[in-house]
């Protein structure tokens, strides 16, 4: 398969990532262990993923600590595994965000000590702050950029005037922001101005947090512990569940296909969007990694393609 070119650095990455918030993101999801968290890396690297999606945010650090030991475990090639981390989080405060130059240069240092690495492949501004210039925070990063301390710049849930600001200068390689076949905002709000400056996309959540892999069922609502993100999720609600799962519904056959599973074929799809350049659907268990590595195997026709798109037009 093809690699794909970040921006306008010298990153280029396969097209299937990982999604690293379950791993050890203790904060977010409740029942992670650590050895399943490096599992869930390790069959990744072994299934021919290699981009790894992580944050501060994810465990406040656990998750780039289990991911730089599992790197050192055994012989994987550094040079063949990206590595995408993002900051912002004030450590020990509810969502409050720094995007100052020394905040950001000092949580770059800090990640490159969990990681246990010389250098970042990605790094995001997680989250925009309210006062610090965007063009500012970029400048920045693209002074560790100059500096080898990481290889691409990246911002992630800014708004389609506060990325022309961070733009300014050109710097940015990479934006990641929610972008989902039921969350398809970004394709007018953001789409255009990133083709315009040669900005890769990046899509979070693109199972819609599992809603989108075919195991949910039309008329059973699931009811998910306290503190879990999907508890209040409205996509998980009344509705909006059920005319999701309909239209997941109509993807079964198309699936069967390509003797593909549901989510394999939904990540086949992200993979043939021209505007996307790395799916990184997150995972609890390896066994899902392992599935989910498979959709790079499907090559899904134009015709199935637009099909795709034109049932969820509607979201
Ligand atoms: N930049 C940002 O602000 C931001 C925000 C959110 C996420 N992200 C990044 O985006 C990544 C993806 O988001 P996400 O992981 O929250 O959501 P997602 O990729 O839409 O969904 C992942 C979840 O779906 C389920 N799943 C995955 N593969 C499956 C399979 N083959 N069969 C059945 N179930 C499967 C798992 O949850 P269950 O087993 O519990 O169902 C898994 O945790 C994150 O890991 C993170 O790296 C970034």
């Amino acid at each position: 398969m093809a690699e794909i070119r970040i921006g306008h650095s010298q990153v280029y990455a396969e097209q299937l990532g990982l999604g690293a918030n379950a791993v050890d993101g203790h904060n977010l999801f409740s029942n992670l262990e650590d050895a399943v968290g490096k599992q869930v890396v390790r069959t990744a690297l072994d299934n021919g993923i290699n981009l790894i999606d992580t944050a501060y945010a994810y465990g406040n650090g656990r998750s780039e600590e289990l991911i730089g030991e599992v790197l050192k475990e055994k012989d994987y090639d550094r040079s063949r595994i990206m590595i995408a981390t993002k900051a912002a989080h004030v450590p020990n405060e509810k969502r409050t965000f720094d995007n100052s130059p020394e905040f950001l240069k000092q949580s770059v240092e800090n990640a490159l000590r969990r990681l246990q690495t010389d250098y970042i492949d990605i790094f995001y501004i997680h989250f925009p702050d309210e006062s610090t210039p965007k063009n500012e925070a970029v400048a920045a990063l693209h002074e560790l950029k100059e500096a080898g301390k990481i290889r691409a710049v990246g911002v992630s849930n800014f708004s389609l005037e506060q990325l022309k600001e961070a733009n300014q200068d050109g710097y940015v390689d990479v934006v990641e922001d929610k972008f989902s076949l039921i969350h398809r905002s970004a394709e007018k709000e953001l789409f255009p101005y990133l083709e315009q400056n040669k900005i890769s996309f990046v899509p979070y959540f693109p199972l819609a947090s599992g809603l989108l892999t075919g195991k949910y069922q039309l008329g059973q609502e699931k009811q998910f512990s306290e503190g879990d993100p999907r508890r209040n999720n409205p996509d998980f609600q009344g509705e909006r569940f059920e005319t999701i799962l309909q239209a997941v519904d109509q993807l079964r056959p198309i699936a069967n296909k390509y003797e593909a599973s549901v989510a394999q074929l939904v990540l086949a799809w992200y993979m043939k969007h021209p505007r996307i350049s790395v799916v990184i659907p997150g995972a609890k268990k390896p066994e899902q990694v392992a599935a989910n590595a498979k959709s790079l195997d499907i090559h899904l026709s134009n015709e199935d393609y637009q099909e795709i798109d034109r049932l969820f037009q509607g979201f």
